[in-house]
């Protein structure tokens, strides 16, 4: 897909490999290849597990046997381990260390779906670029990120590891990721290869349940999940991950379309390519491989290059050549792409951590980045007026669970979290307002059902303003994490009814790894503020934003549910043949009504059709003014291109941020398309009074859509376009035509 100039060069971004020319590595990998048993070949394509240096690791690696190693941190055993792949084996190749660096190594970043929260793609590459810095410090050249999953089912944890649920937004801030891990030159140390994750529909899981079976047509296959995937291989990903789902009945690790026909061939991607963990073996389960004889050849012949910690490609590989069942070029193509990673990576030239530069965390710089995008990504759902508070706001009261939780507020995947270093918001507000300040937890942990809140009611009834920090503990998100219920656990709510009653103002923050059903938690607060969950430097920012010396710069990236019971839930839905223009909610259908009499259209009784809060919506401390969009043309020729400019102007009192986006709808089509599809967007900062014009170039190749058999078709007609502040989309569109 492509998109317009405002993020067109992070997608279309430049491949940031090889300090050498490319046919300078294919020589050498031939010239190695040429002198390698078939032990030796195979012996590339294993990842195994870490667990510091042991005799029985050390003897593989001078064997041969092991390409790579994951989840070894320490740099002086990483060089240990090197050098016996280095130094001591008859080839000399080197190990590549890889780890799950997902947001951010030492300094946290708030968690993925946090950083798509910010649409600003210049943070995600600047905070990705820290986390290289800090994990290839200790010998890490190569994280499994970013996950570009696309997620419309909240009750699945690993939301938090993605962007969100648009394909555009999603493409762009994968692509910033790589940006930031890769740099523009992969030998460079401070750099590491990245990892798009995982090859594919991981996301549509069914029920949100995870690991759960996927069902998806080519339509929505090519249309949805594949396309931030392929911008991130045009974008030069060293490497991507398969997934462990199965899709329409073939599993991820054995799924020649996907990552042959598509990844390889219709791609031209030349990377490596590694399974899941163990998700070779898992074929078994899935009922797709007879044994790991079987779940190795189904792999290798569909094209996974390197076996994670799976144990399926060391034991049986070389039966199954001598066996004639996997062809000798086929081990020599995944060696080869092996072996391409270690020459982009500069492992041949220089293979050990520098130990006078080793263990390099928590620079100001990277402090001070990590805090710039906990304040963006903050998003501003509800605002009576109470916030910003201001230098003097009286005597705060700061309660709830996630208000001094330094673990916690990290959220998923923080396997080098120092939770010391975290700075919590209670730190953080008795640093900015001293003694003014007053805290008592009220619940100890987010599950907390416990009811009897003690003095924290007291101490609510006297203070002037409640801040009341909520969410969800780092382990109710993430990988095997998924909740059916997608409501504050434990007795949030309850504690927030209690704190209400006060009578006092309450501000609720929110921290948490998935968008959660609130409705009530918004009609209790004078104001909510989302944070998904926000990292190391967490706390300063959301101080800034709730005192102001910050604005909230978030928008969603994903919709915000009523309730559980909404999800799957995404903006870019279908119309139906009865969208809703009538309904009556259940509380007000009169006794013994009439089957038809709530209006026969496509919502829920006790939901409405509409989410709590739309993709793209945000407030600030300012307001903005969007003009009509200006179209250069209101035709184009199928392989033309429309510029489209709006102007933008700050009508309030103070300075801040909003994100313009392009929405498109296609009425009528040959399949019914989406009501409306972000195609770009653009962030902006305004000074109080200052106007902007934001352009956009609109391809007619951005509007095309996919057909059963995945073909990208443009059909000529006529199509309707917004530039707004969100989704919603409250401003008149504008009509255009593809001749
Ligand atoms: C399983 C997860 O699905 C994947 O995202 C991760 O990178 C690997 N384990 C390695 O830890």
């Amino acid at each position: 897909m492509r998109i317009t100039t405002a993020i067109a060069a992070l997608i279309l971004g430049v491949s940031a490999h090889a300090a050498k020319p490319a046919h300078d590595i294919e020589t050498r990998i031939d010239d190695l290849l040429g002198k390698m048993t078939l032990e030796e070949k195979i012996g590339q394509l294993n990842q195994y597990t870490g667990s510091g240096y042991s005799p029985d690791m050390s003897g593989r690696v001078k064997a041969g046997m092991v390409g790579s190693i994951l989840n070894e941190v320490n740099p002086e055993t990483v060089n240990a381990l090197q050098r016996d792949a280095v130094e001591n084996s008859r080839l000399g190749i080197p190990l590549v260390f890889a780890r799950d660096v997902i947001h951010g190594f030492r300094t946290i970043f708030p968690i993925p779906l946090g950083q798509g929260a910010t649409w600003n793609p210049a943070l995600v590459e600047e905070g990705s670029a820290i986390a290289a810095q800090e994990a290839s410090s200790t010998g890490i050249r190569w994280t499994f990120s970013p996950m570009v999953d696309i997620a419309r089912d909240a009750r699945w944890g690993r939301i938090a590891e993605g962007y969100g649920e648009d394909p555009v937004l999603t493409s762009a801030m994968g692509v910033a990721a790589i940006k930031g891990y890769q740099g523009d030159d992969l030998t460079k140390p401070g750099t590491m290869a990245a990892c798009v994750k995982h090859f594919a529909c991981y996301g549509a899981a069914e029920s949100g349940r995870d690991y759960n079976t996927t069902w998806v047509p080519m339509e929505l296959l090519h249309d949805v999940y594949l396309p931030p995937f392929e911008a991130g291989a045009k974008a030069g990903a060293a490497t991507f991950m398969c997934s462990f789902n199965d899709i329409n009945g073939v599993p991820s690790s054995g799924n020649p379309y996907l990552l042959r026909d598509i990844l390889r061939d219709k791609w031209q991607w030349d990377g490596l390519m590694v399974s899941d963990w163990n998700s070779i073996t898992e074929m078994i389960n899935h009922g797709f491989c007879a044994d790991r004889s079987d779940a190795a050849m189904k792999a290798a012949l569909a094209g996974v290059d390197m076996d994670m910690e799976g144990h399926a490609y060391d034991n049986n590989l070389a039966a199954l050549v001598n066996s004639g069942a996997v062809p000798m070029e086929t081990i020599d193509n995944m060696v080869r792409n092996v072996l391409r990673l270690k020459f982009r990576l500069g492992l041949f030239d220089n293979p050990y951590v520098d130990m006078a530069t080793a263990n390099r965390f928590y620079t100001p710089e990277a402090l001070d980045a990590a805090r710039r995008t906990a304040e963006e990504s903050a998003i501003l759902l509800t605002n009576s007026g109470i916030l910003p508070l201001g230098k003097r706001p009286g005597k705060i009261f700061v309660t709830g669970p996630m208000a001094d939780a330094p673990h916690d507020q990290n959220g998923t995947w923080c396997f080098d979290l120092e939770k010391s270093h975290t700075v919590t918001p209670l730190a953080a507000l008795r640093e900015k307002y001293g003694k003014a300040v007053s805290y008592s937890p009220g619940l100890t942990y987010s599950r907390d059902k416990n009811t009897d809140f003690g003095k924290a009611l007291e101490m609510a009834a006297d203070a002037d303003v409640i801040l009341y920090f909520a969410g969800e503990e780092a382990v109710l998100s993430g990988e095997a994490h998924s909740r059916a219920d997608i409501t504050l656990p434990g007795a949030q709510t309850e504690y927030l009814r209690a704190l209400a009653a006060t009578g006092k103002p309450v501000v609720t923050v929110i921290m948490a790894g998935r968008p959660l059903a609130i409705p009530e938690e918004c009609n209790l607060s004078k104001a909510v503020l989302y944070s998904f969950h926000p990292g190391t430097m967490g706390g300063p920012a959301l101080a800034n934003v709730i005192s102001g010396d910050a604005a909230p710069g978030g928008r969603l990236p994903v919709s915000i549910p009523r309730m559980s019971g909404q999800v799957p839930l995404y903006y870019a839905c279908k119309n139906t043949g009865r969208p809703t223009t009538e309904m009556t909610l259940i509380d007000d259908i009169p006794l013994e009504a009439g089957q038809t009499s709530t209006g026969c259209t496509s919502f829920f009784l006790d939901a409405g059709h509409e989410p709590l809060f739309p993709f793209g919506y945000g407030l600030g401390y300012t307001s903005f003014a969007y003009g009509t969009p200006v179209l250069s043309a209101t035709e184009m020729p199928a392989d033309g291109s429309i510029d489209i400019s709006c102007t933008v102007t700050n009508t309030g009192k103070r300075s801040g941020s909003d994100v313009v986006q392009l929405y498109v709808r296609d009425p009528v089509a040959s399949l019914a398309r989406p009501v409306k599809e972000l195609k770009a967007f653009e962030k902006i900062t305004l000074a109080p009074g200052e106007s902007r014009t934001v352009s956009f170039t609109l391809p007619a190749s951005a509007l095309a859509f996919h057909n059963a058999k995945g073909e990208a078709v443009i059909e000529a007609g006529d199509f309707l376009l917004w530039v707004d502040d969100s989704s919603a989309c409250k401003s008149k569109p504008v009509e255009f035509r593809i001749k």
